[in-house]
């Protein structure tokens, strides 16, 4: 097994000290930082947009790990690879033409991400797993941090191991939404290769400890 790719989510850090909390995850063993896009439509929350990733990008020393949770995320793949995204994760659910965004995704230089509520199958990712870089699987429905992880998260993720096995491809498996110590050795045991973690890592008395704590699972 090897190290897990942690990413903890800037969703849970102080948006009032935002450049100290990404200076702090430069330091960190953090591999890359997961950023939270929410429109208010395609959940029922608000988070923050470009200028706010624009910000955090003119900090950072790692790559940005974009989650558009957004209704129609083929009208912004553009405006959030120019203000620094290196991955371009978008949902199954918010999109007609899944393939065609993954092709814009590419053609724009950044790894091309699939994020999936905890309702919809894996399977349906099969047609398309050659094409997609990584798939997010949520273990918690999207919209807000610090919510309870589903445990229906690690069949989901043996089954997409399976998928991904059989047509050969090279896609990487991140599990999103209530990550913490507990559950984190079991999902990679399942088959994970990415950690998000908003509130383990940001609410602990430790955030860099933490950090490393899981990277070195
Ligand atoms: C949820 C977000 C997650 C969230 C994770 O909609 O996609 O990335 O920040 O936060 P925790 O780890 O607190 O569940
Ligand atoms: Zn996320």
């Amino acid at each position: 097994m090897n190290a897990p790719i942690i990413a903890p989510s800037i969703l849970a850090a102080d948006f009032a000290n935002l450049q100290e909390d990404v200076e702090m995850l430069n330091q960190s063993q953090a591999d890359w930082i997961h950023i939270d896009i929410m429109d208010g439509l395609f959940v029922p929350n608000i988070s923050f947009g470009l200028p706010v990733c624009e910000a955090i990008n003119r900090h950072a020393h790692k790559p940005l790990d974009v989650h558009l949770m957004i209704e129609k995320p083929e009208n912004y793949l553009k405006a959030f690879r120019d203000v620094g995204a290196a991955n371009l994760t978008i949902h199954y659910e918010a999109t007609n033409h899944l393939h065609r965004a993954l092709q814009e995704i590419k053609a724009l230089d950044c790894r091309a991400g699939v994020a999936i509520n905890p309702h919809t199958n894996v399977q349906l990712l099969e047609d398309t797993i050659k094409d997609i870089d990584l798939v997010c699987i949520m273990s918690v429905n999207p919209g807000f941090g610090g919510q309870k992880f589903i445990d229906n998260t690690y069949k989901k993720v043996r089954q997409l191991k399976e998928i991904i096995a059989e047509n050969n491809a090279s896609t990487q498996i991140e599990i999103d939404g209530g990550v913490n110590i507990n559950n984190a050795p079991k999902l990679l045991e399942a088959g994970a290769d990415i950690l998000v973690a908003g509130s383990f890592v940001f609410k602990s008395v430790d955030p860099q400890a933490t950090i490393q704590e899981l990277k070195s699972i």
